[in-house]
């Protein structure tokens, strides 16, 4: 039986260093591209809350949630999406949901010089410290998001330092909150997926998910749950450390289905490499693996060449292909 690895990183938290806990990480990166952690300090009282000013946003009509629409988030890429709103491999989701950024005021110089996906965030003013907790809660996850590299880097025999000094000083951190409404067709039709199988686009990627489930990874022997654990984050590898890793730490494909007769509510964040940096292979001395048959969309991440940012947005464009064509 095949199951996503659970791995306790209290240790690392703790800025110890620990080289078991990222002996643990590296092998769950090379067999899984997942893991679950806990002990991971991350106030379970924030987490309660955004979850529960979620659910308060997305119980409202949908002409109230169209109140911070994409549209009104420009090039900065930010703001409510409603069902179908958002494709994957082409197709609609079932999902709803919003997309957040760094909040980056006007003076910025990357907003001054028309960066996309760089701007200030759009919240809901009818929902009483919904800002504050989102971010907040994007402040814990860029923290985690740090810690955690130090033990991918520790993992690969790297300096800990070796990710924040090349890729993520200023990491391009993206925060989504998903509200995936049940699917109420008959069990035989076919499939209605919440996402449809994609991979992320970045190094790391950190879910919260309610206690619905529905998240499935596709695993070396085939698709398998990745059920919730209480106060657990699911964490997976994206694109990037895929391709600076030569193949030896798996960007897994994974998709959502809620076949549950209530709304499955989830919580991704994407720390990711800083938008101008150029995303290099690392010299390891493991064998490259290159995946290009195997992999969902045929394409392969180590052929790419350009920076961090240029990669990210052609991946958006395609999931958003309307907003492209307003904001590019
Ligand atoms: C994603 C994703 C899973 C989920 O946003 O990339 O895979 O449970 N989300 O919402
Ligand atoms: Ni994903």
């Amino acid at each position: 039986m095949s199951q996503v690895p659970i791995i306790d990183i209290s240790g690392l938290v703790k800025k110890s260093g620990d080289l078991a806990i990222a002996s643990q990480i590296g092998q769950a990166c090379r067999e899984y591209g997942f893991f679950y952690i806990v002990g991971h300090g991350v106030d379970e009282k924030l987490q309660q809350r955004l979850e529960e000013l979620s659910r308060q946003f997305f119980a409202q009509d949908l002409e109230t949630k169209l109140k911070i629409r994409m549209a009104l988030g420009g090039k900065a890429w930010r703001g409510y999406f409603p069902v179908g709103g958002e494709l994957t491999s082409g197709k609609p989701d079932l999902k709803e949901g919003i997309y957040f950024g760094a909040e980056l005021g006007e003076d910025h110089p990357l907003v001054q010089a028309d960066t996309p996906m760089h701007g200030s965030n759009l919240f809901p003013d009818n929902i009483p410290l919904f800002r504050e907790t989102v971010l907040e809660y994007m402040e814990v996850m860029t923290q985690l998001g740090h810690t955690l590299m130090a033990g991918i880097a520790l993992s690969l025999g790297l300096e800990e330092s070796y990710f924040a000094d090349r890729y993520t000083s200023d990491p391009l951190t993206l925060f989504r909150i998903f509200n995936y409404p049940p699917d109420l067709s008959l069990p035989d039709d076919e499939d209605k997926w919440g996402v449809g199988e994609h991979t992320d686009y970045g190094v790391l990627t950190i879910l919260k998910q309610d206690n619905c489930g529905g998240l499935q990874v596709k695993s070396k022997s085939g698709w398998i749950a990745a059920p919730p654990i209480p106060n657990s984050f699911v964490c997976n590898i994206g694109d990037m450390l895929d391709r600076m890793t030569g193949g030896l730490y798996r960007s897994t494909p994974h998709r959502v289905l809620n076949k549950l007769r209530h709304h499955r509510l989830s919580f991704p964040f994407f720390f990711d490499p800083n938008f101008d940096v150029e995303v290099k292979p690392i010299q390891l001395s493991a064998v490259v693996n290159d995946d290009k048959q195997q992999r969902w969309d045929k394409a392969s991440v180590h052929d790419f060449r350009g920076t961090y940012g240029d990669y990210v947005l052609s991946k958006v464009s395609k999931v958003f292909p309307e907003l492209r064509r307003s904001v590019l």
